[in-house]
């Protein structure tokens, strides 16, 4: 089944940069040029997405892809440390500076010089640090607590948020000069559910990896259970999708990858207060991708395409839930050959 356009060659350019970086979805693809344009600047970056759709890859791609690979990637999840010890994590202490400070400290920034600086969970910098993060990222230059002595350094900022900054900004939790000063570059990584040519990629994938990992042999996905995983609507996005993977593989015999979603299959009910149904979040899904297709349903652009689905369930889906055009379905509803029988490792 054919998900995209991108002529071959670009695409194996593509896959040798971003190898660990599954998917062919023309919403990832679009994020991944961008990686690729913003990577070889110095230019601050702002990865922005939901929890679990890979934020974290794509600031290692950043700076692999960028001149500084080989030197410093510093990590630091500002939500991770306690508040009263961020200041000191970021810019480093002499000994003395402070109770407790008993021998000198280096910070992040000084340890990412002429690398990169990976700044997580940005949104959870408390607004007294932040005209201190506003100076370094404007006049490269700061001092380690209890020190008078000024470090100039040479660092590039690849910020990440799940956070809407921008609401902060206009809630009094985020500074506007500091925010303006990180959005630079935003780069958008959507969601699964947004995105849902990736999923039977990154299923097979997955399963290849916990397989071998192991040491247990996976030789078949059945299609009811990959037709499922398209469906899901994936709240935790594709670190929700790697785990329960990682959990049918442990729960997989005669080489079958088990389906871990059959509770809620079996039993329509709430699967959280916002979430609705699963019979919703499906009619929502299928919808949402005869919508895009303009209501073509076979054929390489069509829903069926989209929802990695036989053209033939798809329609009997659309029946059972009692889907149709709103308006008089014209002779622009294609019917492709190629049917999608799960996948084969
Ligand atoms: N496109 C992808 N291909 C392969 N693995 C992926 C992809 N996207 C995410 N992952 C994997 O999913 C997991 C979550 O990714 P990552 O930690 O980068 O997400 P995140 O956006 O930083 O999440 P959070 O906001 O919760 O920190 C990781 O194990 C990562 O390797
Ligand atoms: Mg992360």
């Amino acid at each position: 089944m054919e998900y995209n356009r991108v002529p071959q060659n670009e695409q194996n350019r593509l896959q040798c940069q971003f190898e660990q970086i599954i998917g062919h979805s023309p919403a990832l693809k679009s994020a991944l040029l961008e990686v690729e344009q913003v990577a070889p600047t110095d230019s601050t970056v702002l990865v922005l997405g939901e929890t679990g759709t890979g934020k974290e890859l794509i600031a290692h791609a950043i700076h692999n892809l960028s001149a500084r690979c080989g030197r410093p990637f510093v990590k630091l999840n500002c939500a991770a440390i306690p508040f009263d010890l961020l200041e000191s994590e970021l810019f480093g202490h002499e000994k003395g500076a402070f109770t407790g400070a008993v021998t000198q400290k280096i910070g992040r920034f000084e340890m990412a010089d002429k690398g990169t600086l990976f700044l997580d969970e940005i949104g959870d910098i408390p607004l007294a640090l932040q005209p201190k993060l506003l100076r370094v990222l404007q006049e490269k230059e700061f001092e380690r607590l209890g020190s008078g002595r000024t470090h100039r350094i040479d660092v590039r900022l690849v910020a990440a948020t799940h956070r809407d900054l921008n609401e902060m900004v206009a809630r009094n939790e985020f500074r506007s000069d500091l925010y303006y000063r990180l959005n630079v570059f935003p780069i958008l990584l959507p969601p699964l559910r947004e995105r849902r040519q990736d999923i039977p990629v990154l299923v097979t994938h997955f399963a290849k990896t916990f397989s071998q990992r192991m040491g247990k042999p996976i030789r078949q996905i059945p299609p009811e259970t990959l037709e499922a995983f398209i469906l899901y609507s994936w709240p935790g996005n594709v670190r929700e999708l790697q785990n329960l993977i990682e959990r049918a593989v442990i729960r997989s015999n005669d080489g079958v990858l088990p389906n871990p979603l059959p509770a809620v299959e079996n039993n329509p009910v709430t699967l959280s207060p916002k979430q609705g149904t699963l019979t919703d979040s499906t009619r929502a899904s299928i919808l949402q991708a005869l919508r895009a297709s303009g209501w073509v349903v076979a054929g390489p652009g069509g829903a069926a395409a989209r929802l990695g689905l036989k053209r033939t369930t798809l329609i009997a889906k659309m029946k059972k839930l009692g889907i149709s055009r709103p308006v008089p379905i014209s002779n622009d509803v294609q019917f492709g050959e190629d049917e999608n029988s799960g996948v084969a490792l």
